[in-house]
């Protein structure tokens, strides 16, 4: 028993460092915690998944079961271990104790821990035994309200539960392997490992090997015997990512270990059964692949129990807005600087097509908050390829209808310019400016030049020498009438 995430919840340094060295000793993995806005990042999130919290000293930020509160509104069930420190300040009350598993006492004794360790794996356990109700909450980043995703959503639902073997078919980029874990989190495996392996990315004389194991000296290299990927995910699940890229012999030994359930490793002949439950993902076309002869119309069958299709990004662009955001947040937590699109930098990105999912989008957030760290995003930041021609034409005639409706009288016209985001030259716009103002006083007056020179409250001189730098003349008279 060791190994999982535990998030605690301390707000004085020095107790933090004690229980966090206690934890790595014990070979778990602490996560630290100050404020309670920071619990939002880290409950509820499958893939990041909180093993417990040990909850210590609320501190400045509010009373420990104003924190436990929070922890419960975003995980209902995760187990909570108080940490009383004599000296300091947690007022014991009767919601507080009834909230949490265990207390313990600071300082933190190993034995002590150890036996509270052990009370919450068997608290866990009992808990997906009896079914409990499953967390909607855990669903949050399959980020998504449109009719594709909450499909992927029931489908997980409805299959969570069962053994059935999974099929996820769907474009590359689309969150197969996110549904995957999903389906894993959601089983009554949730506490055994989910063990991924890319068959396209494992050369195929090695994957037997690294799929089933093998014994000492079973192959030039094979030093030690080694268990496989089959192995490891006993009472657990298996991931085979790019079912499609298997070779055909492969093909026929998965076959095999799907019917009988049992396996030998490489250079042994004893036979190993083990409790796996197996989710296949690819985005290669199947039937066509079993038409061309490359997949075999068997293990398709063994496979796709139960198929879950990952909807393309393209036909769910109304998900982009939730998506953006949660990029972004996940692109901040990881030290890049948050960033903000403008209405019309999202519009434009729905009208691209995404051949990357939302794996390209991943990466375009990334490069933004790289480039524009805290900052905001509009159409012409955008790269290229991703800004709409018909915005971009849009946009551009915005600028030069701002531009001729700073009527002449407005008291401050730079008020009503907005800088466009892909620069202006200047001087170029203020001589545009200045010859439209010019060019109405003008015709507003008949070509008089001293009446023109008065409303633009000029010298008559000021403004002849103006116009002729501008060339600025009557068209059908010749010269104005100076
Ligand atoms: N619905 C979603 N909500 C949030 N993030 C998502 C969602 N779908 C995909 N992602 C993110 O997009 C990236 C790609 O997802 P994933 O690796 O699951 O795709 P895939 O379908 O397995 O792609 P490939 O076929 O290229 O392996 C990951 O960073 C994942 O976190
Ligand atoms: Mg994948």
């Amino acid at each position: 028993m060791s190994g999982g995430k535990v998030l605690v919840y301390e707000q004085h340094p020095v107790t933090r460092n004690h229980i966090c060295s206690i934890m790595e000793f014990l070979e778990y993995e602490p996560v630290t915690v100050e404020g309670p806005e920071a619990l939002n990042e880290h409950l509820g999130n499958p893939p990041d998944a909180i093993w417990m919290v040990l909850l210590g000293g609320a501190g400045a930020n509010g009373s420990a079961v104003e924190v436990l509160r929070k922890i419960r509104s975003l995980d209902p069930h995760i187990p909570v271990v108080l940490v009383l420190d004599p000296k300091g300040g947690i007022k014991l009350t009767a919601e507080l104790e009834a909230g949490v598993i265990d207390m313990v006492e600071m300082p933190l004794r190993a034995r002590r821990v150890n036996s509270v360790l052990q009370k919450v794996q068997t608290f866990r356990e009992n808990r997906h035994q009896n079914g409990s109700p499953r967390n909607l909450e855990l669903f949050r980043n399959l980020v998504g309200s449109s009719k594709g995703i909450q499909r992927v959503r029931k489908m997980i639902e409805m299959v969570a539960s069962s053994d059935a073997n999974v099929l996820i078919t769907g474009e590359s980029g689309t969150g197969k392997e996110v549904v995957a874990r999903h389906i894993h989190y959601h089983s009554a495996r949730r506490n055994k490992p989910f063990v991924p392996v890319n068959c396209g990315a494992i050369p195929p004389d090695l994957l037997e090997s690294e799929l089933f194991g093998h014994e000492k000296g079973a192959f030039t290299g094979a030093i030690t015997a080694r268990q496989g990927r089959f192995e490891m995910a006993d009472g657990g699940t298996l991931f085979l990512d790019e079912i499609g890229d298997m070779s055909l012999n492969m093909q026929v030994k998965l076959l095999r270990v799907l019917q009988e359930r049992t396996f030998e490793r490489v250079g042994s002949n004893k036979s190993i059964t083990v409790n796996v439950r197996i989710i296949a993902a690819t985005h290669v076309n199947l039937e066509k692949a079993i038409e061309s002869g490359r997949f075999r119309e068997d293990l398709f069958y063994r496979l796709n129990v139960f198929p879950i299709e990952t909807p393309p990004l393209r036909d769910r662009v109304e998900d982009l807005p939730l998506l953006v955001n949660d990029l972004i947040e996940r692109s901040a937590h990881e030290g890049h600087g948050s960033l903000r699109l403008t209405p019309t930098a999202m519009q434009s990105l729905g009208h691209y097509k995404w051949p990357g999912n939302v794996r390209e989008l991943a990466n375009l957030i990334e490069r933004l908050s790289i480039l524009y760290p805290n900052g905001v995003v509009d159409l012409h930041d955008l790269p290229e390829k991703y800004q709409a021609t018909e915005l971009v034409a849009k946009a551009a005639t915005e600028v030069a209808a701002e531009a001729a409706a700073v009527a002449p009288g407005v008291a401050d016209p730079g008020q009503f310019i907005r800088l466009p985001r892909g620069g202006i030259d200047l001087k170029e716009h203020l001589t545009s400016l200045e010859y439209n103002l010019i060019l109405q006083a003008l015709q507003e007056s008949n070509w008089v030049v001293a009446h023109a020179a008065k409303r633009l409250m000029m010298g008559r001189t000021t403004l002849v020498e103006k116009m002729r730098k501008l060339g600025l003349q009557r068209d059908e008279e010749g010269a104005a009438g100076i």
